[in-house]
């Protein structure tokens, strides 16, 4: 569990970030519908699956869906008054940590909306058809997502800390 120290205007706040509960659902798919992002595949049940929270409210999400030593990194959303105070660097943190100790070697995602956000963490962007197989075979990649989204790849190593 991961805790960060954020700040809001000049009002300190705190996120933590947790494991994904069946409760988290309803909430969460709230989230992404509200941000524009595919909700196929995401169900009450996940074991890669990451919220925050912050005063018993669920602020943010991530997920990885692990396919052998590559993954997905799918979901990534922060409510939207919650935007830039650090909770999605918090998130995708802890997702890295979680990918490394499921023996994760790259990850990939797509993404419409955050090309410039995720560079920081050692994402740099790929044709898709570079994007291994198995991702390319992913609910995500094969529809969820429009044509139009970018693919990026962060391999094992390469950004363990934010880069700013
Ligand atoms: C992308 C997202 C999860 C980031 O969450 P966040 O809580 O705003 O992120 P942080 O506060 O940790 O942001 C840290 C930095 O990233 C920047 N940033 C955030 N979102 C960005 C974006 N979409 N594009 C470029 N930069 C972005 C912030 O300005 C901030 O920059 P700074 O540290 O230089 O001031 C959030 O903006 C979001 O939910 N966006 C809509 C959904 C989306 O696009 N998800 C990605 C799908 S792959």
């Amino acid at each position: 569990m991961r805790h960060g120290s954020l700040r809001q205007g000049q009002q300190a706040v705190t996120a933590t970030v947790r494991p994904w509960r069946p409760g988290d659902f309803a909430g969460v798919v709230r989230l992404l519908e509200e941000a524009g992002l595919p909700t196929a595949g995401v169900e009450p049940s996940l074991p890669n699956y990451l919220v925050a929270e912050e005063d018993g409210n669920v602020v943010g999400a991530i997920g990885l869906e692990v396919y052998g030593d590559s993954a997905l990194l799918r979901s990534a959303v922060v409510e939207g008054r919650r935007r830039g105070s650090g909770v999605g660097g918090t998130l995708v943190a802890s997702l890295l940590e979680l990918a490394d100790a499921r023996g994760v070697r790259e990850i990939y995602l797509l993404t419409t909306t955050a090309e410039h956000f995720f560079p920081r963490f050692g994402f740099a962007r790929v044709d898709r058809d570079d994007v291994a197989p198995a991702v390319q075979a992913s609910e995500e990649f094969r529809g969820a997502c429009p044509d139009s989204a970018i693919a990026m790849r962060r391999a094992t190593g390469a950004g363990e800390r934010p880069t700013h």
